[in-house]
Order: C-alpha cells, then sequence, then structure tokens
C-alpha cells in the first residue's frame, strides 16, 4: 500500500477498475540474475547436449562416520580454479539436507537463512552407512530400507529414491549454476583476452550466440557479457552490487509426480499451474520476494507479502516435499517436461545452498518432517479464533465504544476490536492521539470488561523526530539499518520521513521486548497507556517502504554483521514478527500467549501468530482466490491464516459480504477489514436479510470454536493444516488433486465449499469415496463413489455447503454468546455422523485458552466413538480419555510424562456436559437409548436414507441430556 496513492485515493473516490501497479515490480526479465537463470535453462533445453559442468571430486569424498556425513569437492569444468564443497547430511527422520557453498571464495555467502528457520540443529542419523563407489556415493535407509540417497560424481546429481524409483532429483536437468565471487577487474581483464565477435546492436540471433559459446565455455554456460553483474536499474533506482554476482541456480524434479503445491504467497490456484515449457499457464516465474503489490492481481505468479519456500509434489502413490532455505528473492519456474513428473527451477539472488529433501511418502509424514524442521503453528489463544472486527480506521475512542455497543445490541459475537495506524499520534506507533483516543486505558478496559481483546497495529518504521522516543532510543542504541555508505537509513512511509530497526542485530531484542511493559521499571520508558490484553498487529514488515525500489528496502542497505539486505530480504519480516511476538508474551509473569497478526512472513513464521492475505479487492475473483491462498499458506505450514473479510478496498455489495462472511468463517484466521475510504460495514449496519444471515454464520463459526480448536491443537503436535485441501485427506484420489474450492476442517470430518460467486442458488461438491455425507444443517445424506462423485448441494445466500463426512463426531457449543471466552461453560452438543458401517470417532481438545498451563498437563483431550455392536442390533456411544494414552503427543512439542485427569482446568469444567447427542443415520427407529443405566429422553425423526443406503434424508435421532460430562468416561447405547 503506498502512502501517495492512499491519500490520492482518500481526495478522488476509488477507480471503478482495479489494476496492479504492475510497472512497480519486476519482471523475471527485469531482475538480472532471474534473466540469466532463465536464459541457462533455455540454452539447456536448445541444446541436446547440455551436461551440467559441476561435477563431484572423487579424491576429496569424506564420510565423517561419527557425524554421519557426506562431504566432498565440488568444481565446475568451466571454472576449474573455483571450489566448492557439498554436505550432504541424512536426519533421523529420513529427512535429507543438501548443503553447497563456495570454498575460500572472494567473499562469504550468506549461510543463516536456516538459522532462522529451523527450531534446532536438525539430529543427523548415526545409523546411515554411506558406501563410496567410483563414480556414486549412496545411502540406504526406511523401513527395509526402501529409501536411497545417491550423489552421483560427475555431473554432480542428488536423487533421492523410494523403491528403487527416483522421487526428489536436483540437478538433473544440468541448471545448477553457484556464480563465484569474483572482482570486475579480473573479469574485465579475462574477456578483453576472448576472441569474440562484436555484438551487432540489436543483439545475437541465436545461432550467432550458439557460435559465439562454443568459442568460449565460459559463455556458452554463463551467457555472453555480464548482465546486470555489477549494477542493475529498475525505474528510477539503482542497485549497487558490491558483491558482484552471486546467484544460485538449482532444478528440482520430481519424477512421477505430477502436481506441486506450495511456495507461498501467491494468488494462484492451489495446485501450482506451469510457468515454463510448451502450453505454460503464466509466463513468468513464480516469484518469492516480500513485497507490497498495491492491488495485486487475482491470478498471477507475482510476489506478495511473505515468502515460504516449501514446495509438496504429489502423484497417487506418493508426496515428497522440499524446502529451500534461501533468504534472498527467489524465483520458481514450474513445467511438466514429461507427462505426469514435475521440473522446477529455483533460482536465488544470493546465499548458500542449503535444499531439505522431505522422502514422505505420505502428506501427514511430510508436514510432520517440515513440522521437526521449522516447528509446529502456535496453539492460539482461543479467543483469536473468534471473530475480528477492524477497519482503517475507529476513530475514536467513542467510536470504539460505540461500535461494541451495536455488536451486542444487534446480538452479534465478537471478540476483537482492532485499530489501524490512525490512532497512533502522527503514526508514531505506542503514542496514543489523545484527541481522539483522550482515555485509551480506560477505553481499552470497556472492551476488555466482558474478555474481548484489542489489537493496535504497531508497524516497523519508525518517524524520525526528536519527540518520538522509540526512535530516538533505537538511534542511540544504534539498532537502526544503515545505508551502504554506513549512514542511518531513511525511507518514506506512513508517518513520513523514517527508520528501521534492524532486528537481525541481537541488541535490538531485548530493548523491543522492553517496550511493550505495561509498568514502568525506574525511570524506563513504558507503555503505560497500554493494558496486559492490548495484543498487536505488524503490517508493512516486508518491509514497505514508500520511495524505495519495487515499495522496498534498497537491496545494497546493510544490516548486522555485514550483510546486504538483498540477502536477508525474504526473513526481515518475521524477525520483527517474532521479537514483536516475544515482547507480548512476556508482559506478564507467567507469560500469555501472544497474538501478533503479520503481514510478511518467512518459514517458521507460523511459530509466532496469525497472518493474513494483505491488500485484497472487493471482488468475487479475490473472494476465490483468497481461499486457495489460505490452503496454501496451509500446505506451507502457516495454518492461521485468512484474508480480509468484505475485501480492503471497495465497497460490497450486501450479498458478497453475505458470502465473505462465508469465506472467513471457515477460514483460520476471521477478521473483517477496510480500507479508510470504503463505507462502513460492520454486520449490524445491514439492511435485513443480510443482517440475520450474518449474524447466523457468526454463531456457526461461535459454535464451531471447539472443533477449530482442536484442529490448532493438532496442528500445534504434528504439524497437520487446521484447513486441509482434498490431496492432504485422501492422497490416492487423483479427482481430489486439483480441487481449492472444498476443504476439510482440521480431523473433524467437516467438508466446506463456502461460495464465492454470485447469484448461486446451489453448488456441486465432490464426494471423494463410498461413504456418506451428511449436510450440516439439514441432515440430508450424500452418497459418495470409490471413483469420486459430484453431488449438487443447496447454496442460497443463507446457506453455506457444509457437509458431515459419515463417520465423524462434531463437538460445538450451540448457546450464542457476545465473546467466546463466555462459552467456558458452556454445554456442547455431539453431531454423530453414522459411517456406510454404523460406525463414528471425533476428538475434542480443550484447555483455559490463554496460558501456557496446558504445557503442563492443564487440559481435556477427548475420544468420542460410536460402534455398532452385537451384529448392528446396538449403538454404542463412548467418551474416552486421550491424554493419558497419548503422553508423547503433547501440545507446542512439550511431551508430559504423567498425565492427571483431574487437573485443575479439568476440575474448572468438571461440571459442563453434553446436553445433547444428534445420530444422523441410524438404520431404524430405537427401541430405547440408555446412559448409565438408566432410559434417557430421546426423539427419533424418520428418514428416507439410512447411512448403509443411498441418499435423501437421513434418519434423526436426538438425545436430550444423556448424562454425560465432558470430561469424564461415559456410554451411551441405543438398542435398535
Ligand atoms: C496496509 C495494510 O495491508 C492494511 O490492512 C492497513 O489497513 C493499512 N496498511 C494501513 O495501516
Amino acid at each position: 500500500m503506498r502512502g501517495l496513492k492512499v491519500i490520492l485515493l482518500t481526495l478522488v473516490a476509488l477507480p471503478a477498475v482495479f489494476a496492479v501497479k504492475s510497472h512497480d515490480f519486476k519482471t523475471c526479465s527485469q531482475a538480472a540474475f532471474c534473466r540469466r537463470g532463465r536464459a541457462l535453462a533455455t540454452r539447456a533445453r536448445e541444446s541436446s547436449s547440455w551436461t551440467s559442468p559441476y561435477s563431484v571430486d572423487p579424491a576429496s569424498v569424506t564420510i565423517d562416520p561419527t557425524k554421519a556425513t557426506f562431504t566432498a569437492g565440488v568444481r565446475s569444468s568451466i571454472y576449474p580454479e573455483i571450489k566448492f564443497g557439498l554436505d550432504v547430511r541424512v536426519h533421523e527422520d529420513g529427512v535429507v539436507r543438501v548443503r553447497m557453498d563456495e570454498v575460500d571464495g572472494l567473499r562469504k555467502r550468506y549461510d543463516e537463512a536456516s538459522s532462522w528457520a529451523l527450531i534446532a540443529d536438525p539430529e543427523i542419523s548415526r545409523e546411515i552407512q554411506w558406501t563410496v563407489a567410483k563414480d556414486a556415493v549412496r545411502a540406504v535407509y526406511g523401513h527395509n530400507n526402501n529409501i536411497e540417497v545417491v550423489v552421483a560424481y560427475e555431473p554432480l546429481k542428488v536423487s533421492l529414491l523410494r523403491n528403487g524409483q527416483e522421487q526428489i532429483v536436483l540437478n538433473g536437468d544440468g541448471l545448477l549454476h553457484m556464480e563465484h565471487f569474483r572482482t570486475k577487474e579480473a573479469v574485465d581483464q579475462e574477456k578483453s583476452g576472448w576472441a569474440l565477435p562484436e555484438a551487432p546492436e540489436e543483439g545475437l540471433d541465436l545461432e550467432d550466440a550458439q557460435v559465439v559459446m562454443q568459442m568460449n565455455p565460459r559463455s556458452w554456460f554463463e551467457g555472453v557479457g555480464d548482465d546486470g553483474w555489477w549494477e542493475e536499474t529498475f525505474g528510477t533506482w539503482t542497485d549497487s552490487k558490491p558483491k558482484g554476482p552471486e546467484s544460485l541456480s538449482i532444478d528440482i524434479n520430481f519424477p512421477n509426480h505430477g502436481h506441486v503445491y506450495g511456495i507461498p504467497q501467491h494468488a494462484t490456484r492451489l495446485s501450482l499451474p506451469t510457468t515454463a515449457g510448451e502450453d505454460a499457464y503464466y509466463s513468468d516465474p513464480y516469484r518469492l520476494y516480500n513485497a507490497d503489490v498495491f492491488e495485486y492481481l487475482a491470478d498471477s505468479t507475482m510476489s506478495l507479502y511473505g515468502s515460504i519456500p516449501v514446495m509438496h509434489a504429489h502423484s497417487a502413490e506418493s508426496t515428497v516435499a522440499i524446502f529451500n532455505a534461501v533468504g534472498s528473492e527467489t524465483w520458481i519456474d514450474v513445467a511438466h517436461f514429461v507427462p505426469k513428473s514435475t521440473h522446477t527451477h529455483w533460482i536465488s539472488e544470493s546465499g548458500i545452498m542449503d535444499i531439505f529433501l522431505m522422502p514422505g511418502p505420505t502428506p501427514a509424514d511430510v508436514f510432520a518432517q517440515y513440522a521437526r524442521l521449522t516447528g509446529t503453528s502456535a496453539l492460539p489463544a482461543q479467543w483469536a479464533l473468534g471473530y475480528h472486527q477492524c477497519r482503517w480506521n475507529y476513530i475514536s475512542s467513542d467510536d470504539v465504544r460505540d461500535v461494541q455497543t451495536r455488536f451486542d445490541e444487534e446480538d452479534i459475537p465478537v471478540d476483537v476490536f482492532w485499530l489501524d495506524i490512525e490512532y497512533a499520534e502522527d503514526h508514531k506507533y505506542f503514542i496514543w492521539d489523545k484527541k481522539s483516543f483522550p482515555d485509551p486505558v480506560d477505553m481499552l478496559h470497556d472492551v476488555e470488561a466482558i474478555q474481548r481483546k484489542m489489537v493496535v497495529i504497531v508497524d516497523p518504521h519508525l518517524k524520525r523526530t526528536d519527540n518520538y522516543p522509540i526512535y530516538q532510543q533505537a538511534k542511540d542504541l544504534d539498532l537502526l539499518i544503515k545505508k551502504k555508505d554506513g549512514q542511518e537509513y531513511e525511507g518514506w512511509c506512513w508517518p513520513g520521513s523514517s527508520a528501521w530497526v534492524d532486528f537481525f542485530n541481537p541488541a535490538s531484542w531485548d530493548w523491543w521486548k522492553s517496550l511493550f511493559k505495561t509498568m514502568p521499571e525506574g525511570d524506563k520508558w513504558a507503555w503505560i497507556d497500554s493494558t496486559e490484553n492490548t495484543y498487536i498487529w505488524n503490517d508493512m514488515n516486508e518491509p514497505s517502504i514508500f520511495n524505495g525500489p519495487e515499495i522496498s528496502m534498497p537491496r545494497d542497505n546493510i544490516h548486522y554483521g555485514g550483510w546486504e539486505h538483498r540477502d536477508v530480504h525474504n526473513i526481515n519480516g518475521m524477525l520483527f514478527h517474532n521479537m514483536t511476538a516475544q515482547a507480548v508474551m512476556h508482559r506478564t509473569d507467567p507469560p500469555k500467549r501472544p497474538f501478533v497478526l503479520t503481514r510478511s512472513f518467512y518459514a517458521g513464521s507460523q511459530r509466532l501468530g496469525a497472518m493474513w492475505t494483505g491488500d485484497n479487492l472487493g471482488t468475487w475473483e479475490h473472494m476465490a482466490v483468497g481461499v486457495s491462498m489460505v490452503l496454501s499458506l496451509n500446505v506451507g505450514g502457516f495454518s492461521f491464516s485468512g484474508s480480509d473479510v468484505g475485501g480492503f478496498f471497495g465497497n460490497p455489495e450486501p450479498d458478497m459480504l453475505v458470502r465473505w462472511y462465508g469465506v472467513g468463517a471457515f477460514s483460520p484466521f476471521f477478521r473483517a477489514h477496510a480500507h479508510i475510504d470504503t463505507k462502513r460495514r460492520e454486520p449490524y449496519l445491514l439492511e435485513e436479510p443480510y443482517k440475520s444471515i450474518v449474524r447466523d454464520i457468526l454463531r456457526l463459526r461461535y459454535s464451531l470454536l471447539p472443533v477449530w480448536y482442536t484442529a490448532f491443537r493438532e496442528a500445534s503436535v504434528n504439524g497437520l493444516p487446521v484447513v486441509r485441501p482434498h490431496y492432504v485427506v485422501f492422497p490416492q484420489d487423483e479427482g481430489g488433486f486439483d480441487l481449492d474450492d472444498q476443504y476439510f476442517v482440521g480431523g473433524s470430518g467437516l467438508l466446506v465449499k463456502p461460495i464465492t460467486r454470485k447469484d448461486v442458488t446451489e453448488t456441486t461438491m465432490y464426494l471423494p469415496e463410498n461413504e456418506v455425507y451428511y449436510d450440516y444443517f439439514t441432515g440430508h445424506a450424500y452418497r459418495g463413489a470409490a471413483t469420486g462423485k459430484n453431488v449438487t448441494v443447496p447454496a442460497e445466500l443463507h446457506q453455506i455447503p457444509l457437509l458431515i463426512r459419515g463417520g465423524s463426531i462434531v463437538p460445538t457449543r450451540e448457546r450464542p454468546r457476545r465473546a467466546s471466552p463466555l462459552m467456558k461453560h458452556d454445554p456442547f452438543t455431539l453431531r454423530v455422523a453414522l459411517s456406510t458401517t454404523g460406525t463414528a470417532r471425533g476428538e475434542l481438545y480443550l484447555d483455559e485458552g490463554e496460558t501456557f498451563a496446558h504445557q503442563a498437563g492443564q487440559f481435556v483431550w477427548r475420544a468420542f466413538e460410536a460402534t455398532a455392536e452385537k451384529g448392528g442390533k446396538e449403538i454404542r456411544i463412548r467418551s474416552r480419555d486421550l491424554a493419558a494414552r497419548n503422553l508423547d503427543t503433547a501440545v507446542d512439542g512439550v511431551a508430559l510424562t504423567t498425565y492427571d485427569a483431574r487437573n485443575a482446568f479439568a476440575k474448572d469444567v468438571a461440571r459442563v456436559r453434553v446436553e445433547r447427542i444428534v445420530v444422523l443415520g441410524l438404520s431404524r427407529e430405537p427401541r430405547s437409548v440408555v446412559a448409565d443405566g438408566k432410559e434417557v429422553h430421546w426423539e427419533y425423526k424418520a428418514g428416507a436414507a439410512a447411512a448403509s443406503k443411498g441418499e435423501g434424508t437421513a434418519s434423526m435421532l436426538l438425545v436430550k441430556d444423556p448424562h454425560a460430562s465432558i470430561t469424564t468416561d461415559w456410554e451411551i447405547t441405543i438398542h435398535l
């Protein structure tokens, strides 16, 4: 979002047609290193004899048995004088890490990306036996020794095989190229000796170029000329390149894997369309360069605000993945040169090669492997899963109070109110604009009265002015990012002239954390105009700089340790988020779970909080792509994600706004937000019937909070995403591999397809298996097929297509409340959706919701199971404790050694009961329903369809007050 443009927009109305200012952002052909990398790929493809010049020097191969690693020297026949070092190791869980760096180079390549992304140094497997052959080194491991990693010497190629078949191959197409450090003088001198014909002004045609290349192998490989090696311009900006060329190109192929997913963030389909090869869907590679892309396109490979260089490759037989730990700008081409196989080509501006190969073989394995590297999603505070109401801006304390009152008057639930940048005097974050917010703490207390929360924005740019203590302190402590000449960098953002803290500097960490303390220590600054329940929004942390190149920071700016901004650009936003999350967490003693929303992110950001997809437009296309973007983020390990409900720009018609609430209610992060120029659109302002529909949608979200929280808890344990695309849940069902408009919520069995088109009254949903699926609201039964089947479901404006997979038990809390903490002692409903064989299962995780007491065993974790017994004459529904049985899978990676089912939290909710059980799909009317040896009250509505048969209204048994507590074991028997 650019300042000047926003000001303009506030003066004139929003333009009728939104369009990204494409010229603000580079295409591959405008980025010299991408141009060079792609040209290399073109030359390789056009040459029948292309082979990689890189090879392992067999004499240098070293196997270190104590470290279980394999290292070797690598040379390029094009530059025999340059040395590279290769290091391959296998982790205990079978993940292979492949690193390559220049050895004794003129300079050092940036090698710290992984240290920011990884949670710890992975344990190396001691079991691995490397076998050295004449032409390769290999290691065999895994169950039945079915995994093999092979490093072939000449040309260098690293392959991961399963059952003898290649799954992931590095440098199979020979596109590896690590541009070594050199000096301009040496290059000029060398080139003066080259016998090359003068290039004609209009450039060389292909044939000429080939002649030239054959005359000089270096130009054959690297291309003619030193394209953008020493300096590069884009628009009015010049990027000086004191280090010269240092890019890294590598092809990563996935033989027999026809689909690739991930590498968020892009506004694209979930199954990534091609960017190279014949019939490429896009012409530019996917770009990872965190950027504030104003009015971004709804279908594009352009960069957006964050980067997670993680890609899944999938087929019906296998799922594998890679994580490319690089922090610099990276472009990725995707092609299917061989049908049902995927070729990718990664081109990064700088940094070492540090790639993790995840062998799968299932999506769940890959998620667990990635989680062991970079951590799981933090378990959020439970209130953070409620509804968040934001706009730019609520303009005063009284405005906030009014908005809160209106929600309550209209009985619309909401947990969090947000304040955007206008709360801060002259955009000096932390400092309230006392003209509009004279009483911030009183206002915060008013919001907190029924345990609601407030989130306020703190951006990374600091107004450069004497009367801003935060800036002055950062300056005095020498914590600000520098220009290449060592002087403080100045750029333009919301406050005008601004400076940026260098969060790569460890000295900034404690200082930043101290700023959020609400009680002063001595005469040190404290945020006394704040409370311990004030949470934070980190925006503009790509960083967004209105007068910078591509609305960001000059790449030759200098960070701590002397690294250039280009080396760390994609990691930068995560560090700010990290420090803010820690600051918020440590405001109290004992600490509370932080909530910090970020716009920019990197691999590992999932450990810190939530993200949203930035400045989307109020269009149906943006609404739709928001769904696949959130799925892609979930694939990239970042579950806690969502899009601005309503669309940031524009004034959605009521029907569009209603549909957007349907999308938001089924996103892990659910926040409405709007640009400063938009009309107010809080749900209470809607006319009927829209207002009631939105109220119902919000109540639906709140009733399903137990499902969301349980899904988040699972994500925090094993890395499985909170929203799951079809390929994750049904990895063998090809019919689901392309689907990105319907998905499952955690492991609950809920399958949803939010409507993202106008005037829809019905839609098709794809059922991937021969199982019954019930309409969540009506109990109507649909029947899938083993080969996959589309069914038509109603989708009028007031309807969200939501099905329960037969075989699931869904716990809900159905008492409408104003905010989620008020539901703490509310009773539960269990929806038992019987499978075709009369069984069902579900889980529920509960804890106090705000502190870390759960890590010490203060929680309740139950399984509900329905089984068919006595030849189908009885259905038994049971509740049993899962915590004591699964001590090794406690939350946040903290394993418990003992678990006391009577822990303090469990005692607190001991009187919470199951007030209702709804059983869908019984084959006939029960004779009796017995709980605790006593007949309980029940009602039965016969249906046209039994679960085991066809489609139609399913039978519904309602058991009222089955004498069942949520914390204890019980059993209910339905006698048929
Ligand atoms: C850009 C953010 O993306 C948007 O959500 C916010 O409202 C504006 N900055 C103003 O802070």
